[in-house]
């Protein structure tokens, strides 16, 4: 049933919530600095999902917005992939509270949970379905409330992240156009090092869990820094073989926004100036699965992505997990 039909983003859209948390209320909360946090990963602030407010809140706002912007209407869309770490549940798939909030009535839904990777795994799988001819309109949203997730009083983690969501819709294209590739890929040795460890069927809640905070997230930074680093690297290089362009040939660069030093450091490793790079860490910390769609939608807009351009984008996250993937724009 595989073809080569090519696979094009119809249109995207994202949303952030409106509550802004500053490196210096955070000041306020934990030993920390904004020196510190600016200095060891650009962040300056990042958004927080109000009170009620969750991921599939997100993912709702996101979604409307990319179908607004490629003009479909919600039950023309024939499935919906929902990239999270940070879904409402366990079950049921948070892909399907939002087909429900969005009236996608037809729509199948599944959920995908790879980390920070999660969106360019979930765009590589959507692709697949258009490029099969089983679907036609397929919506990718990476959506992320980690706030809730996160140890407010653990000064190694609660600087980092913040909330937000992403979503492409993925149609048929022309020759010539959209996806030219995708690489991907997981070492499963390292998953302890990034990691939720309770409240799952191998830890499930219990008190005890809640005592030792086993519930929130749990990150050895320094050991996910330097095997960020090493793939990110691996990753864009992987993917301009299997479509033959090289690191010249990039026209803007979408980086997962985890750490400015870890986007510096690919910069510095491929050549590629500041006005070929999206940067947005500053605003809006690590949103993981919603970190690139955000980044691509904010190019977009500021008009750093051009028709004919080739994008790149590149992820890496708790698994441990990588991707990315070469778009002709
Ligand atoms: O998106 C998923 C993938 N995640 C990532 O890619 C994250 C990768 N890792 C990182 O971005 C960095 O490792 C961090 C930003 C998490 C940490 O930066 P670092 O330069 O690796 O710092 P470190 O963990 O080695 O800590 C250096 C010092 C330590 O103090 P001592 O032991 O040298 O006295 C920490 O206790 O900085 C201290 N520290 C802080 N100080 C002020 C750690 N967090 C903070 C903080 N404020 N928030």
């Amino acid at each position: 049933m595989y073809s080569t039909r090519p696979v094009k983003i119809a249109g995207m859209g994202y949303y952030v919530p409106p509550n802004v948390l500053t490196n210096f209320d955070l000041e306020k909360m934990v030993d920390t600095s904004d020196a510190w946090i600016q200095e060891r990963t650009g962040i300056r602030e990042r958004r927080l999902a109000g009170r009620g407010v969750t991921t599939s809140d997100l993912a709702k706002e996101a979604a409307l917005a990319c179908l607004k912007d490629a003009d479909v209407s919600a039950d023309q869309v024939d499935l919906i992939i929902v990239a999270s770490a940070s879904p409402d549940h366990l079950f049921p798939a948070t892909a399907c509270i939002v087909q429900h909030a969005i009236g996608a009535r037809g729509a199948a839904a599944f959920d995908m949970e790879i980390g920070c990777t999660g969106f360019i795994y979930a765009l590589a799988t959507g692709a697949q379905f258009v490029a099969s001819g089983m679907y036609k309109k397929v919506l990718v949203v990476g959506a992320e409330c980690l706030s809730r997730l996160v140890d407010w009083s653990d000064r190694t983690t609660c600087c980092l992240f913040g909330d937000g969501a992403g979503a492409a819709l993925l149609v048929e294209g022309e020759a010539g156009e959209g996806f030219l590739a995708f690489h991907l890929g997981a070492d499963g040795s390292g998953g302890d090092l990034l990691s939720l460890p309770a409240g799952g069927a191998k830890m499930p809640a219990s008190r005890e869990t809640v005592d030792k905070g086993l519930h929130y997230i749990h990150m050895e930074g320094k050991a996910v820094f330097k095997f960020a680093v090493k793939i990110v690297d691996l990753a864009v290089t992987k993917v301009l073989e299997k479509c033959g362009r090289t690191p010249q040939d990039i026209g803007v660069l979408i980086p997962h926004q985890a750490n400015l030093r870890i986007i510096e450091s690919a910069c510095a490793r491929f050549g590629i100036s500041k006005d070929r790079v999206m940067v947005n860490i500053d605003k809006y910390g690590n949103t993981s699965s919603a970190s690139v769609p955000i980044a691509m939608c904010e190019a977009i807009s500021e008009g750093r992505i051009k028709k004919g351009d080739l994008v790149v984008l590149v992820a890496f996250g708790a698994g441990l997990s990588y991707g990315s993937a070469a778009i002709i724009w």
